[in-house]
């Protein structure tokens, strides 16, 4: 990572924008690799704009690496006013390119990013499907879900990131 690299996605894990649950979110989606063991949820709110439904904001929580915590911050900024398939057609280096190229022993924390989003808003894998009660639409907090006691929402386990 070049010097320049290094020092924002420091400045953009130090301050990350949008951390936090959500309340009353439209879709959560929750990620984990088994390599690193480092997890991220994320949270989305959508709200009509001239006709389309938009991203309104999106949040989330992660255990996860300064290169996630900076690229979740960089992407839940980058997806407002985008519908869902636009924000599902971006890429995890898209999502992180407020960053710089990530070195290749990074762009598995910007996937995981991607990975948290398309869970969230991808029917096929969006928690929204599972049943659940309506006072928990928002998840309990991610350190909720790692203990014995949870099992309303799925955790998607990636598989290995290739070593470089
Ligand atoms: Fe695991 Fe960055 S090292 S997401």
């Amino acid at each position: 990572m070049s010097d320049d690299q290094t020092q924002s996605v420091e400045a953009a894990a130090k301050n990350p924008k949008n951390l936090g649950e959500m309340e009353n979110a439209d879709a959560v989606g929750t990620v984990g690799r088994s390599d690193c063991g480092d997890m991220l949820r994320m949270w989305v709110k959508f709200k009509e704009e001239d006709g389309r439904k938009v991203i309104d904001r999106a949040t989330f929580q992660t255990f996860g690496c300064q290169t996630a915590i900076a690229v979740a911050s960089v992407a839940t900024e980058m997806i407002r006013g985008k519908t869902a398939s636009e924000a599902l057609s971006m890429s995890g280096e898209e999502l992180s390119s407020a960053l710089g190229p990530l070195p290749p022993m990074k762009i598995h924390c910007a996937q995981l990013v991607e990975d948290a989003l398309r869970s969230a808003l991808d029917p096929a894998t969006s928690i929204a499907e599972a049943p659940m009660a309506p006072a928990a639409q928002t998840g309990p907090t991610l350190s909720d879900q790692i203990t014995p006691t949870s099992g309303k929402v799925k955790i998607t386990l990636l598989p290995k990131a290739p070593t470089a």
